[in-house]
C-alpha cells in the first residue's frame, strides 16, 4: 500500500517509515523540516535499502497537500506532523493551535476532496489528564490538559470523531502514545531535541554524555515504590510496528477507534536512571528536586485493546530502550 506520512522525517515518523517499508509498503513523506533534517530521508533509505519519496512542504498549505494527493495515489495517511514542545506551547499557544489544528483540518479537507478515507493520528496519553486511575483504558473520560499542546491533541481527537461521524466511508485510528524512547538499533533515527531537553530520556542521555552536569529528578515524595514518578516507556521501534498494525486495521474497517500504545508497565525515574547506567556502563549524576508543575505521580497504559484489535504488543525491554537511546545519541 502507498502511505503518506506527514511529519515523516521526525522522530516517530522516521522510525515508522522504516517499519512500513520493511513490511512491504511504499512510503511518501511530507515535512517542512521545522523540527527535523532532510538527512533523515537518506538514513531511512540506508537502513531499509528501499526508496522513500520526500516532499518538502507545509501541511497547513492546501495547495501542497492537494498536489500530493492528486498525483501520488496514497491510500492512507499517517499524520505525525505537529509541534510538540510542551513548554513552548505555553509560551506560544496560538502557534501551536494554528499549526496542529490547521494542519489537521487542511489534511482532512484535502483527503475528502480526493476520496481518501484512511487516517491514523498521533495522539498522546496526555489527554487522560491526572484524574483517572491506572492502568488507563481508552474508554476513560479524557481529562483536563495541563498545556496548549495537550489541548491540541484532545481537540484533534474530537475533530476526527466528528468528521468520521459525518462520513461513513472514513476510517480513523487514534493512537495514544505513552512515553516513546529509544531509537533505531542502527544508531540512527533517535530523538534529537533542540536546546535543553524537557523529557527524561533525552536529558539522561545528555547528562551521561557530559553535555548537562546533573539531572534533576522532579519529586522524590510521590506515592510510588521509590518516591519518583512512574511512566510507561515504550521503545520507538515497537511504536513504529504498532503503526503498521494500525494501518492494516484502518484500511479493513470504518469508523473511529482509539488505541493505547504502551507496554502496560510502569517504571520510575530512578529505575530508568539505574538501568541506563548499568546497560551502557556510564554514570548519570542526579539530584532530587521539587516536583514539576503539571506532573502526575503515575501513568501507564492498559494495552489489552491494542492486542485484541491490532494484534500488537510491545516486545522490547527497558534495557533495549536504554541501550538504543544511548546508541542514537548522535
Ligand atoms: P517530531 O517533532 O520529531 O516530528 C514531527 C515532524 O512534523 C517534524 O519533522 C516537523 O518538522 C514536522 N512538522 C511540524 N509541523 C509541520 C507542518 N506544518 N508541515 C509539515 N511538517 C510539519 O515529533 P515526534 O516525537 O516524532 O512526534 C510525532 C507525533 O507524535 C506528533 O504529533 C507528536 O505530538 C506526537 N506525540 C509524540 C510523543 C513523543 O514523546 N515524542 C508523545 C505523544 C505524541
Ligand atoms: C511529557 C509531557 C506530555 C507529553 C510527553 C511526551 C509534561 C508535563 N508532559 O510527559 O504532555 O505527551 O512528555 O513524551 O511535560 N523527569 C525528571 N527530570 C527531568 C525530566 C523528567 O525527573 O529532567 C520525570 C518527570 O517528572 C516524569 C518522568 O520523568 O515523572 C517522565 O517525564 P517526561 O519525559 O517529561 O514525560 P511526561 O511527563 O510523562
Amino acid at each position: 500500500m502507498r502511505v503518506l506520512l506527514t511529519g515523516g522525517t521526525g522522530y516517530i515518523g522516521s522510525n515508522t517509515a522504516v517499519a512500513l517499508l520493511e513490511a512491504g509498503h511504499q512510503v511518501l513523506i511530507v515535512d517542512n523540516l521545522a523540527n527535523s533534517n532532510e538527512r533523515t530521508v537518506q538514513d531511512i533509505r540506508e537502513i531499509t535499502n528501499k526508496d522513500v519519496d520526500f516532499v518538502l512542504g507545509d501541511i497547513t498549505q492546501p495547495a501542497v497537500i492537494d498536489r500530493i494527493l492528486e498525483t501520488e495515489n496514497a491510500e492512507a495517511v499517517v499524520h505525525f506532523a505537529a509541534l510538540k514542545a510542551v513548554g513552548e506551547s505555553v509560551e506560544k499557544p496560538l502557534a501551536y493551535y494554528r499549526n496542529n489544528l490547521d494542519g489537521l483540518l487542511t489534511m482532512l479537507e484535502s483527503m475528502e476532496r480526493h476520496g481518501i478515507h484512511n487516517f491514523i493520528f498521533s495522539s498522546s496519553a496526555t489527554v487522560y489528564g491526572g484524574e483517572n486511575p491506572v492502568p488507563l483504558t481508552e474508554d476513560m473520560p479524557a481529562g483536563t490538559c495541563a498545556n496548549p499542546y495537550g489541548w491540541t491533541k484532545l481537540m484533534a481527537e474530537q475533530i476526527l470523531r466528528d468528521a468520521a461521524a459525518a462520513n461513513p466511508k472514513m476510517s480513523v485510528v487514534l493512537l495514544r502514545y505513552f512515553n516513546p524512547v529509544g531509537g533505531h538499533r542502527s544508531g540512527k533515527l533517535g530523538e534529537r531535541p533542540n536546546g535543553v531537553p524537557n523529557n527524561l530520556m533525552p536529558y539522561i542521555v545528555q547528562t551521561a554524555a557530559g553535555i548537562r552536569e546533573r539531572l534533576s529528578v522532579f519529586g522524590g515524595d510521590y506515592p510510588t515504590p521509590d518516591g519518583t514518578g512512574v511512566r510507561d516507556y515504550v521503545h520507538v521501534s515497537d511504536l513504529a510496528e504498532g503503526h503498521v498494525a494500525a494501518l492494516e486495521y484502518c484500511v479493513a474497517h470504518h469508523g473511529v477507534e482509539t488505541v493505547n500504545l504502551g507496554t502496560g508497565c510502569g517504571n520510575s525515574v530512578l529505575e530508568l536512571i539505574h538501568t541506563f547506567e548499568t546497560v551502557n556502563g556510564v554514570s548519570v549524576p542526579y539530584q532530587i528536586t521539587d516536583r514539576r508543575k503539571g506532573d502526575v505521580a503515575v501513568c501507564w497504559a492498559d494495552v489489552e485493546k491494542a492486542g485484541r484489535l491490532l494484534g500488537w504488543q510491545a516486545k522490547r525491554s527497558l534495557k533495549d530502550m536504554c541501550r538504543d537511546s544511548w546508541r542514537c545519541r548522535g
